[in-house]
């Protein structure tokens, strides 16, 4: 399969903060690098959006032109990604000479067509300047909260989308002087007539498979009825309008830089050279097979899923988007990402005050990752993921595995007979620990394809989770010295599971997983041993998989043991935290949706999304439910065995608290729960009860006694538990489904 992935073309106005990062830049990189290791082909296209108002006014702010302004934020923009691995296979910018005449010929083609619906309207005019004031040219109260700073398209203040019309007391933002209204000739996408095309209406049909929150946008813009809205504006700074009688006008930006994906990859492959190569991005483009896949955050949802698919589907002979992932917004200790304001975490600053951690901030991002809704980024959420996971369980599995090998087997892997000399007192623990490798290898497979990275990263994880649970059952350092071959034989297996996890991390801390193949001294890794472990994850859900886990040849000479990860200590936080909390200059609303991709061009019909937006935060505030899970498909439910079962006996378990023991029948046997409900029940009252059990949860210990399975229990708005019952006339064993 042919992958085509973009990622948000970022405006050049700014640097790049968490909150670019962890909506789609990151997600890109991963799911991209995934692909890579796959063995699909596949290319990752992103570049800088240098058209556009935000990009004038910035300019006029700090004093330079456009373009020097782009220049710089270009550089510093592409350092950003580089400096954190976001590996794209081009990055490219709009204002190159190949985007000019890319986006001009496709705007001349649907002009052609008779796509554009000519329509001469009346808009703002700054005498004075001598120029019309197009979006955020144009400032003024805002009708909702009277904030002065309002403006044309959007108040930042209480975030609600405008209109220049709607503006109380319009004025210039360029002279201050009040504008008069003048007629000017403009190109509309007629949007609601487009929108019954034939090829745009087979494309929506593909939008029921998306996310939520992306298909509940799609289908709110639709519903309401689309608008016309102009693709080009009366401004200087854009690419001409490519018309007679068009003098000084320039393309809508959002018209031009989604075609920018388009020109960078020409230009990729005019780099490449050769002959071929001047068609080749038509085979990506242009062939039905390509699966074109836009990594965006959610304020370009429209633009992605409506307007360029429009544009694409017009022009004919383009395939429309397959997928497209957008993010939710990361908030920042509890507020929005404002960078008027300044409350962010700045790339390059993170670097400066966390020098080398760029895994780190990758693996937090992408475990508080906003797929399905706003999430927050804490710095003390920060050092506790870094400290007790990253540290405590993937790098201090690994380094324990690797100071033992050296120790005990002389630097080398061991001999996979010692391996299978393995007494059988230790099988249930190799078994377990094997099946956990392949469940999470199953698992992180199923879960990229369907773009859930968190949870995909979280299923990476487990296969540390695994090995440490592994050594701690089969204690090598205590069994050493009587039993050196034993010993050998559970690191044998810890050795195995540390290149599981070099692989399986790959995609999520690159740099991590370079270091762990370092350490083992793995030079025989290679990119078809990796395509055959990504390959060999593709097993049906359900089903047991076969992989093979030896990975690592017998007699490898190991690598020096290293510490991947070093905890993050309270006197480095504290002054990230302090900088933080003085430099964001405080807001009289905290909801206001401040910008996420620094300054936005929105329209007035994104008012609609954003209200609706307002409204679902509001709902859950007020009633406290916890939201419901992202869709699971059916075979991953089906994997639960959940039972009907009696409990037996019940009893307090020495030295803790919370917990009860229970004896449950399960009608065909008879088994061990530990719950920790014991501050809820009293145990005398549970006997005799019929409750619903997860019955092939994992086994666990729990204060030492092995727990069988779960029971499931329903947690009220006020934190009163109560039990899930099936009804009276359930069997004890019968299957719940
Ligand atoms: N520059 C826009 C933003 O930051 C994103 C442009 S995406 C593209 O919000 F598709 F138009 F390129
Ligand atoms: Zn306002």
């Amino acid at each position: 399969m042919r992958y085509l992935v973009t990622a948000a073309l970022p405006y050049a106005n700014g640097p790049i903060h968490l909150g670019h990062l962890a909506g789609c830049y990151l997600p890109a990189d991963i799911f991209v690098r995934w692909l890579k290791a796959r063995g699909e082909e596949v290319l990752l296209i992103c570049g800088t959006d240098e058209h556009g108002v935000a990009i004038e006014l910035r300019a006029r702010k700090e004093g330079c032109t456009p373009m020097e302004l782009v220049d710089r934020y270009y550089t510093q923009i592409k350092k950003s990604f580089d400096d954190f691995g976001i590996e794209f296979s081009h990055f490219s910018r709009t204002s190159r000479p190949i985007h000019h005449e890319t986006a001009s010929n496709f705007f001349l083609s649907l002009y052609e067509k008779g796509v554009f619906e000519e329509r001469v309207t009346e808009q703002f005019y700054d005498v004075e300047a001598g120029q019309f004031l197009a979006d955020r040219y144009i400032l003024g109260v805002c009708p909702r909260c009277s904030y002065d700073q309002a403006y044309g398209d959007q108040c930042e203040r209480c975030g609600s989308s405008l209109s220049p019309e709607e503006l109380i007391q319009p004025r210039s933002a360029l002279s201050g002087a009040t504008p008069v209204r003048r007629s000017t000739r403009n190109w509309f996408l007629p949007m609601d007539k487009l929108a019954e095309g034939k090829v745009f209406r087979a494309y929506a049909e593909r939008v029921v498979n998306w996310r939520t929150h992306v298909r509940g946008q799609f289908n709110s813009w639709i519903n309401q009825g689309l608008m016309a809205r102009s693709m080009t504006r009366d401004l200087n700074w854009g690419i001409p309008v490519p018309l007679k009688g068009a003098e000084g006008k320039v393309l809508y930006v959002w018209f031009d830089a989604p075609i920018g994906y388009i020109s960078a990859t020409r230009e990729y492959f005019q780099l490449q050279g050769g002959a071929h190569n001047e068609e080749a991005w038509k085979t990506w483009w242009q062939s039905p097979d390509t699966q074109l896949v836009h990594f965006i955050g959610k304020d370009n949802i429209v633009f992605h899923t409506i307007i360029f698919p429009m544009i694409l589907a017009e022009h004919g002979s383009y395939v429309l988007p397959a997928q497209v992932p957008a993010n939710e917004f990361l908030n920042l200790e509890g507020e929005k990402i404002s960078t008027s304001r300044n409350h962010a975490i700045w790339l390059h600053e993170y670097l400066v005050d966390l020098p080398g951690r760029q895994d780190e901030l990758r693996y937090v991002l992408t475990a508080i990752a906003p797929e399905s809704k706003d999430s927050d980024f804490t710095w003390l959420d920060y050092q506790a993921r870094v400290n007790n996971e990253l540290v405590a369980i993937l790098g201090n599995f690994v380094n324990r595995v690797m100071v033992l090998s050296h120790k005990f087997c002389g630097g080398r892997v061991p001999d996979a007979a010692s391996m299978n000399a393995l007494p059988p007192e230790l099988q249930p623990a190799l078994e377990a620990c094997w099946f956990e490798i392949d469940s999470a290898r199953a698992e992180l497979y199923a879960l990229l394809s369907e773009y859930r990275l968190r949870e995909a990263q979280a299923a990476m994880m487990r296969l540390s989770r695994a090995g440490n649970k592994f050594l701690a059952e089969t204690e090598p350092w205590k069994r050493v010295k009587e039993d050196p071959q034993t010993a050998s034989g559970i690191l044998y297996v810890g050795l195995q599971v540390c290149a599981h996890l070099a692989v399986a991390s790959t995609p999520f801390l690159p740099s991590t997983a370079q270091k762990i193949s370092g350490q083992l001294g793995w030079t025989a890794r290679t990119a078809e041993s990796d395509r055959n472990w990504w390959t060999d994850c593709a097993v049906a859900p359900g089903q047991r998989a076969r992989h093979n886990p030896h990975l690592l040849a017998a007699e490898q000479v190991l690598g020096a043991a290293a510490h991947l990860f070093t905890p993050i200590t309270d006197e480095q936080l504290q002054p990230l935290r302090d900088r933080l909390m003085r430099s964001s200059t405080p807001v009289s609303h905290a909801t206001g949706a401040s910008a996420q991709f620094s300054m936005k061009e929105s329209d007035k019909e994104n008012k609609e999304s954003d209200k609706e937006n307002k409204e679902n935060n509001m709902e859950m505030d007020e009633k406290q439910f916890v939201p419901v899970k992202p869709e699971v498909a059916y075979p991953d439910f089906e994997k639960l065995d959940l039972r009907v079962a009696q409990i037996k006996s019940a009893e307090r378990v020495e030295g803790a608290d919370k917990l009860l023991k229970l004896g449950i029948d399960l009608g065909f046997e008879q088994r061990v729960v530990v719950s920790g409900i014991a501050q809820h029940f009293d145990p005398e009252g549970l006997v005799g009860l019929k409750v619903v059990l997860l019955a092939n949860l994992a086994p666990r210990k729990i204060r030492g006694q092995m727990s069988q399975g779960m029971i499931l229990l329903a947690e009220n708005v006020d934190g009163r538990l109560v039990f899930a019952k099936p009804d009276e006339d359930a069997d004890p064993g019968a299957v719940i489904r």
